[in-house]
């Protein structure tokens, strides 16, 4: 099928590469000209694993093009992904205004009818607007649009692996016919019928993926609601582990016998410095302003946002037991990134560390596999080392804020000849308290003596 992307956001580009991967012919578009110039070049502007291998095969076999040009896009698919943003306004909730203005695009652009599907995530009743939107802006035209709600679960930094792994793929119609175009699209990946980069085409058996047919409100809430539990429960141990910390018990031991009842189930319990990310704080954000909209009091996840917002606030009640006094101190900060394997340093827990730090008058000497040059442009004044031991030499506390593994294996012997004091505090629970206080260090964690 011939597909046009609109928005070469993260979700965007990796839609693009895997449906390309599958098979089909993907027309690319961007408001951002340098960015489509850049992905004509052959540049990859984000960074997620195996996306910059998954677009040069594309490239290579001709199945995907980029324009600056959103009419030639519009015009060349028969089916249209929107995956622009939905940032938070001030007061929450999701500005859509990206959206209005490619609902004006398509139906001024189009000559043919097309299906439109909502990749961005949206609050309920979007794709009810959507349509409302197409239909008045295309009076002249005629031309009918057909609408799907087709939610991302994609974790940023495994985002290929999800998208041709899923665990359900939702799509929200309004009829059969788009039921059936939506399964012709996913084909490919319910049928595993593509060349698997994560895995060589060698993937582990699984349960094939559930094509989950629902109404378009449905599924727009289906993402709002799964996102904001995954948060609600990162927030709820975050609890525990200060529940820990007051009690004298052990949130990974706590948390992992939970994690063991299947209907908990042990991921998304992980303690530490709280969720970040273009996600989860905005989706948060969106479905309680969304719920006061119509009356419903979401109480429960306003507290599992109050209880992330405290988090930094905890990191630094450690920090200053520590240190005492941090005004002057040389520090090193391990991570910038919101969480491991991605670039993405929006709305992340470590530059919040960061800010901070600079507010109390720290010497900040940082670290972070791939996210440095975007922090760079916004926080000059830091010191940025490639290798993490050069960020650690002369420093008088170690601060880990992101989960990457190439700090889970640090070797702290070698740091700990380098640094100026043994000390570290771990944003993250990366190590173990007992094995660094073996190596003679003063150990600070969320939730663990
Ligand atoms: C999330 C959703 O998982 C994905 O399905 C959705 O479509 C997009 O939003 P992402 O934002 O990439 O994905 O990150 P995720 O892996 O979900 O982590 C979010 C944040 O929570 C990170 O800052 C992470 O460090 C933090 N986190 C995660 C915890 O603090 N504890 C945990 O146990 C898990």
């Amino acid at each position: 099928m011939r597909l046009s992307v609109i928005g070469c956001g993260y979700v965007g580009l990796v839609t693009g590469a895997c449906l390309a991967e599958a098979g089909h012919e993907v027309v690319c578009t961007d408001i951002d000209k340098q960015r489509i110039a850049q992905l004509q070049e052959g540049g990859v502007p984000i960074y997620e694993r195996y996306l910059d291998k998954l677009l040069a095969s594309a490239r290579k076999a001709g199945r995907i093009s980029y324009t600056a040009d959103a009419g030639e896009a519009i015009r060349s698919g028969d089916v249209i992904f929107i995956c622009v943003g939905t940032p938070p306004k001030p007061n929450g909730e999701a500005d859509l205004s990206a959206i209005d203005h490619v609902a004006r695009q398509i139906a001024t652009e189009a000559r043919s009818a097309k299906l439109i599907i909502e990749k961005s995530t949206v609050p309920a009743r979007t794709g009810l607007e959507l349509r409302r939107a197409l239909t008045a802006y295309s009076r002249n035209s005629g031309l009918c649009f057909r609408v799907v709600s087709n939610p991302e679960f994609l974790r940023e930094g495994t985002a290929i692996e999800d998208f041709f792994h899923p665990d359900r793929i939702v799509v929200g119609v309004e009829d059969e016919a788009s039921a059936n175009d939506m399964r012709q699209i996913y084909r490919p990946i319910l049928e595993r019928a593509f060349h698997c980069p994560v895995h060589n085409s060698t993937c582990p058996p699984g349960n094939a993926a559930a094509l989950l047919v629902t109404t378009i409100n449905s599924a727009e809430l289906i993402k709002h609601a799964s996102n904001s539990f995954l948060a609600l429960k990162i927030s709820y141990a975050n609890v525990i582990a200060d529940l820990c910390e007051k009690i004298g018990a052990d949130v990974e031991e706590v948390t992992r016998a939970m994690g063991l009842d299947p209907r908990i189930g042990g991921q998304f319990l992980r303690a530490g410095l709280g969720f970040g990310g273009f996600c989860f704080p905005k989706d948060v954000q969106a479905f309680i302003h969304l719920a006061g909209t119509v009356g419903v009091d979401f109480d429960i996840l306003k507290a599992a946002e109050r209880v992330n917002k405290q988090r930094i606030e905890r990191f630094f009640e450690k920090v200053r037991q520590a240190l005492w006094v941090v005004k002057g101190k040389r520090v090193a900060v391990l991570g910038l990134a919101f969480k491991g394997n991605t670039d993405d340093i929006r709305f992340s827990p470590a530059l919040e560390v960061v800010k901070e730090l600079f507010r109390e008058g720290a010497q900040v000497h940082a670290s972070d596999p791939e996210a440095m040059p975007k922090v760079k442009a916004l926080l000059p004044e830091v010191h940025y080392h490639q290798d993490p031991y050069e960020a650690l030499r002369d420093a008088e506390a170690a601060m880990v804020c992101t989960e990457w593994d190439v700090f889970r294996d640090l070797d702290w012997e070698r740091a700990g000849k380098l640094m100026a004091r043994r000390l570290v505090i771990d944003g993250r629970n990366l190590y173990s308290p007992a094995r660094m206080r073996q190596l003679g260090f003063e150990y600070y964690s969320f939730g663990r003596e």
